[in-house]
């Protein structure tokens, strides 16, 4: 897995050299860097605050739900060179950018779909080494499991970005961080890291995810 972190910037081998995919900083050394942007991208923010068991390798096959225009994808994309990243997303419009992103970026397979119906692309999609989840949703928690469930192999992991304004916003984070955990427990599933975003983003956190209990 192809990431630096120095002077608290982070960044990937650029898989495509001389192509910055959202306006990033490109910096040639041995090989090109893209500098990633953690105000950008909820992973990158993730791992600068200390993010330890994330177990993505150079071939690891990636299911991404919530791929907007793909600026966390392509980092990801960076990451996995001899992988694929199955990439979810449900608004056509958003989807068009991530599908010129893809034929620069063979390893990216973008998919039309809506997460909270993963039987849609289930013929599509194989089972895969880790998913990723930032649809910022009030049921992001459901849709992520029911994925895990379809998609993961027993050892696989998962992260689930949450966002407590898209759940509740009257409710204090705190309270709806303990409520979100709880139901991911309950399915048997297994929480084994969990990181705050701040100061990149506000009232989030990232839950790393064990597939235990199948
Ligand atoms: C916070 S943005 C994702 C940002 C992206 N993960 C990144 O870091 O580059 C959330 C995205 O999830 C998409 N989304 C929301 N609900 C979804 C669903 N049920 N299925 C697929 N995509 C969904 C939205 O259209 C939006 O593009």
């Amino acid at each position: 897995m192809d990431v630096f972190i120095k002077n608290g910037q982070i960044a990937t081998k650029n898989l495509t050299p001389g192509i910055s995919v959202y306006g990033e900083e490109l910096i040639l050394q041995d090989v090109e860097y893209r500098v990633w942007n953690p105000k950008r991208s909820k992973l990158a923010a993730s791992l600068l605050n200390g993010l330890k068991s994330l177990d993505i390798k150079n071939d690891s096959d990636i299911l991404y739900l919530g791929a907007s225009t793909g600026t966390t994808v392509s980092h990801i994309s960076d990451m996995v060179p001899d992988g694929r990243i199955f990439a979810v997303e449900f608004s056509a419009v958003t989807a068009k950018k991530l599908t010129r992103l893809s034929r620069q970026r063979p390893n990216i397979y973008p998919i039309l779909g809506d997460a909270t119906k993963p039987k849609e692309y289930l013929n599509i999609t194989p089972k895969v080494d880790f998913i990723y989840c930032d649809v910022a949703q009030p049921t992001q928690s459901e849709l992520f499991m029911k994925n895990m469930d379809l998609f993961a192999k027993p050892e696989s992991l998962g992260i689930l970005m949450i966002k407590a304004r898209s759940i509740d916003v009257v409710q204090k984070p705190k309270k709806i961080f303990k409520q979100e955990e709880k139901k991911i427990k309950e399915k048997g599933f297994k929480i084994i890291e969990k990181v705050k975003l701040e100061p990149y983003e506000k009232d989030h956190i990232a839950f790393i995810i064990e597939n235990s209990g199948f």
